[in-house]
């Protein structure tokens, strides 16, 4: 058993996250509302250490009124790239999970110092092994349901090891031109076959969310 994996990532029309190196907002309010809607329904939120470094998010859920409670945040950082002083590691916002390679084992102090939980994993090539940290994630803490949020090095690498069970696209009226950092930033070894489930028209924002299942084949 692994837990339900869904991504939630907003693109440009020509297929950008964001502009390189730099915090991108390419979400309108209802596109926003919708994303922190979607972290109040999962166990946790998980994104990947380039978006920490860049964007330095908080990952928590802010709609007006919610008082519920606030899902795990997860920071895949293999080789301890981010800093302990990130707002993602302020444990007192909401509880916090770094995943890195077991060859960091002795050098995790200054995150766990902040209260931050870390979950070790082999590695898998040049990639951590997600498969493992995801069965890790449920096991030790009882998570079930975890919303991916980018960037698209995490999402290209869950989804090489075949651990996406539904992509959210939220497709923004922008071209973001020369140099954007792509919604899949690594090369799949093999095509991998999308079924559209649901597709939604905003014609107030002009935004197109699709929703879509990834078959797997052997
Ligand atoms: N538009 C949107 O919805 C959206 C959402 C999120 C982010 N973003 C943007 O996306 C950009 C960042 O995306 P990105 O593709 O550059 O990076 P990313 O996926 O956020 O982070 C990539 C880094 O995380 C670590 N990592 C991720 N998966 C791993 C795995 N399976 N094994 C080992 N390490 C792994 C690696 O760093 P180490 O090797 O150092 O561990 C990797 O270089 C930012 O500009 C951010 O603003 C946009």
């Amino acid at each position: 058993m692994k837990p339900e994996i869904i991504t939630f990532t907003t693109i440009s029309l020509d297929g950008g996250i964001s502009r390189p190196g730099e915090k991108t907002r390419l979400s309108s309010s209802r596109d926003f509302e919708r994303q922190h809607l979607l972290r109040s329904m999962v166990d946790a939120v998980m994104v990947g250490a380039n978006t920490v470094l860049i964007d330095d998010p908080l990952l928590t859920v802010r709609l007006p009124g919610y008082s519920g409670r606030q899902p795990w945040r997860i920071v895949i950082d293999s080789r301890l790239r981010t800093s302990p002083e990130a707002r993602v590691y302020d444990t007192s916002k909401a509880p916090t999970i770094l995943v890195t390679s077991n060859e960091n084992k002795g050098k995790v102090s200054g995150y766990e110092a902040r209260g931050v939980r870390v979950v070790f994993v082999n590695k898998q090539g040049e990639w951590l092994d997600l498969d493992e940290a995801v069965r890790k994630l449920m096991d030790e803490y009882g998570i079930r349901k975890i919303l991916v949020e980018g960037g698209g090095v995490l999402i290209g690498t869950l989804l090489m090891q075949g651990l996406i069970d539904e992509l959210i696209v939220t497709i923004s009226p922008v071209l973001l031109g020369k140099n954007k950092t792509p919604y899949i930033r690594v090369e799949l070894d093999k095509p991998i076959k999308l079924l559209l489930e649901k597709a939604e028209i905003d014609r107030v924002t002009g935004e197109i969310t699709l929703h879509y299942r990834p078959v797997y084949t052997a």
